[in-house]
């Protein structure tokens, strides 16, 4: 008797070592508050380690997106991790989607070896990751240079008109 009360005490600090704690659970996922972005504006918060971009688009930068035609793209895929894993990189697809096509969320590295673009830069007017010159448009698509994927749409949602859960 006395050897089982023994194992038992053994074990118990072993399992709650085991259990996340709620400093862990909590970065598991981020809540944003988007409000004081206008259109134009950008925010960057720590989602897991990485970058996440959150951008309120201007219409143009919506407008330049949407008329890529889709055989243009090096990467067709959304890489948005909302969606089917066969969805197109269509704009809408690459954005928090119908009546929030202005709100793109992304993992803000580049799909090549890992780098943080810099926003509003390059060609296209999307991001420029400077390491070895990865030129993405203003939907976070790959159009240059030797990333080989779109940046990575995380899973997010939109839990009131002015705050993103990202996670
Ligand atoms: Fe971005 Fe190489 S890490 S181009």
């Amino acid at each position: 008797m006395a050897g089982v009360v023994g194992v038992g005490a053994a074990v118990w600090p072993f399992i709650d070592q085991m259990r996340p704690d709620a400093s862990t659970l909590a970065l598991s996922s981020v809540e944003v508050d988007v409000s004081s972005l206008t259109p134009g504006m950008s925010l960057t918060v720590k989602w897991r380690g990485k970058p996440v971009f959150i951008r309120n688009r201007t219409p143009e930068e919506i407008e330049s997106s949407q008329k890529v035609p889709l055989d243009e793209l090096k990467d067709p895929l959304a890489r948005n991790a909302n969606l089917a894993s066969d969805a197109q990189a269509t704009d809408i697809d690459r954005s928090a989607g119908a009546g929030k096509e202005n709100w793109l969320v992304m993992v803000g590295v580049c799909t090549h070896l890992g780098c943080i673009p810099l926003g509003q830069q390059g060609e296209y007017g999307g991001w420029f990751c400077p390491c070895h010159g990865s030129v993405y448009d203003t939907s976070g698509r790959i159009r240059k240079g030797p990333a080989p994927e779109n940046m990575a749409v995380p899973v997010f949602s939109f839990i009131s008109d002015t705050k993103i859960r990202v996670g």
